[in-house]
């Protein structure tokens, strides 16, 4: 194993409070899952699975530092990006610290919006995320449904009902959603 995932699940775990540790657990199950019935890399996805959510918690001061730190875009802290921000953080303290892989920053980073042409790791987790078991309603019942049948599929039907909803409540949908539907749905033609 390239990465000690007993180490990492630890230092998740002080970042989180315990709701969303068990959460990120859960992710982690799904993403293996998933992992083993699509023949993905099975130790990536769990990983990935597990730090998703690693900055979900931080405050903004503490987002503000890293930001500035690594000198990322300072638009991040825009409330348009409010959904995105923390995977994005996540993602940076995956590659500083963890030394993750590009594809698993990429998995990490996007999770809540997806990504034009995602590859399977990103499909997985994005999705893991979504149908973890702790997860449960009409419309996650169906998304556990169908991304143990077709993966795209699975992702276009969670993108649409998030963007319907989204929609009705007059908040503003990221133009990467939309993006990586478009892209979806042409690869799925
Ligand atoms: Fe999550």
């Amino acid at each position: 194993m390239k990465w000690d995932i007993e180490k990492i699940k630890k230092e998740v775990k002080e970042n989180l409070s315990e709701y969303r540790y068990q959460h990120s657990l859960n992710v982690m199950e799904e993403a293996e899952a998933l992992a083993k019935h699509y023949d993905a890399d099975v130790e990536k996805c769990k990983l990935c699975g597990l730090t998703h959510d690693l900055a979900k918690e931080f405050n903004e001061e503490k987002n503000k530092k890293i930001i500035e730190k690594y000198n990322l875009k300072k638009t991040l802290l825009d409330s348009n990006y409010k959904n995105l921000v923390h995977g994005y953080i996540a993602s940076i303290i995956a590659r500083e610290k963890y030394n993750f892989d590009e594809d698993m920053i990429l998995a990490i980073r996007y999770h809540t919006t997806g990504y034009v042409a995602m590859d399977l790791l990103g499909k997985i987790i994005y999705l893991a995320d979504k149908i973890e078991k702790g997860r449960d309603n009409e419309i996650v019942t169906e998304a556990r449904k169908l991304a143990y049948q077709d993966i795209n599929k699975a992702i276009i039907f969670v993108i649409t009902n998030q963007l319907n909803k989204l929609e009705s409540e007059n908040k503003k949908v990221l133009d990467l959603s939309y993006d990586t539907l478009e892209f979806l749905m042409e690869i799925n033609k």
